[in-house]
């Protein structure tokens, strides 16, 4: 089987001066990719001196294997940093092909600790930036008739876990953006994917228990290389990929109960009816999902 490969194309990943950014970084440049490495430096909780060099030594390893990358320290979390992150890669490469949204900290709380700046610089960087990488490059991909996106999630936001109602919210968030850009996209060739990954860095390290040495970013990076390459042509999908195992996740509705008349004794009376996933669908977008009704109707 032919290698699959990234010659001329140039790929933006943020937040990749360590951890998965790093190793997604280092696939697609030993690939053929040209990469603009972004990150701002810091602690994991957003805090701290924001420094070109952990950017900037994934770029010298790049460059060491024989590869080209750029490194760009501005922050994803202002409209004015995600737009300088994407004229780098214009700047440099004249061109972005694939923009990979991985930047990201935490500041776990319960909710009842929670402070609003908690909240607000986690959903600053993760979900606005996010938005703002994808704002400044998707004018870009729609004229050039070509885009590959891929945004990360997490299992957190995905299935819930306790103390992470910040993290949680914009995870779900970049879901959702992700969701309608990959319906928004598909007319000019621009594919959006969502990667919920697992696995050992200084983020989790901690956190992950007796599973983390069997967790290596470079089992999460291959199926994000696949998502980013021209020959994807799946777009709004989430996948999960962690330890070994890469595995759709996706968004399923019971056929639920039918009655045009439905009362609140009706809603007790089948409630497992309602509940029962037997039988589930997979809608492709919103209106897929309302029209399940359609067949039940007369
Ligand atoms: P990490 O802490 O090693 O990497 C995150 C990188 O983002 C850091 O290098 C950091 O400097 C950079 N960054 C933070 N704020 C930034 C900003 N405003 N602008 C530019 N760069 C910034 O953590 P890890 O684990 O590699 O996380 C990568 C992504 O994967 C994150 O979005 C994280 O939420 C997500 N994730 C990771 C999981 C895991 O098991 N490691 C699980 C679920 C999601």
């Amino acid at each position: 089987m032919a290698e699959m490969r990234f010659d001329g194309k140039v790929a933006v990943i943020t937040g990749a001066g360590g951890g998965l950014g790093r190793c997604h970084a280092l696939l697609l440049a030993s690939k053929g990719a040209s990469v603009v490495v972004n990150d701002l430096g810091g602690s994991v909780d957003g805090s701290g001196e924001g420094s070109v060099s952990p950017a900037q030594l994934v770029v010298d390893e790049i460059k060491a294997a024989g590869g080209d990358a750029v490194a760009d320290a501005n922050s994803v979390s202002t409209e004015k940093g995600g737009a300088a992150i994407i004229k780098t890669a214009m700047d440099k490469f004249g061109r972005v092909d694939i923009l990979i949204n991985n930047a990201g900290i935490l500041r776990d709380k319960s909710f009842a600790k929670l402070t609003f700046d908690m909240l607000n610089l986690v959903i600053d960087v993760h979900l606005h930036g996010t938005i703002n990488t994808c704002k400044a490059a998707w004018d870009i991909m729609k004229k050039q008739q070509y885009g590959r996106i891929v945004n990360t999630t997490s299992a957190a936001g995905l299935f819930g876990n306790f103390g992470q109602t910040n993290y949680a919210a914009a995870k779900m968030g970049i879901v959702g953006v992700s969701k309608v850009l990959g319906i928004e996209g598909v007319k000019n060739n621009v594919m959006v994917n969502i990667l919920a990954p697992g696995a050992k860095t200084r983020m989790t390290e901690d956190i992950l228990g007796p599973m983390a040495d069997k967790m290596s970013p470079e089992q999460v990076s291959p199926i994000v290389a696949y998502l980013a390459h021209e020959d994807c042509s799946v777009t709004g999908e989430i996948f999960s990929a962690g330890a070994g195992r890469t595995a759709k996740i996706f968004v399923g509705a019971a056929q639920g109960y039918f009655n045009e008349a439905v009362t609140l004794e009706d809603i007790r009376d089948n409630f497992g009816k309602i509940c029962d996933e037997t039988g589930y669908a997979v809608p492709k977008n919103a209106m897929e999902e309302i029209g399940m009704v359609m067949p039940m109707m007369k």
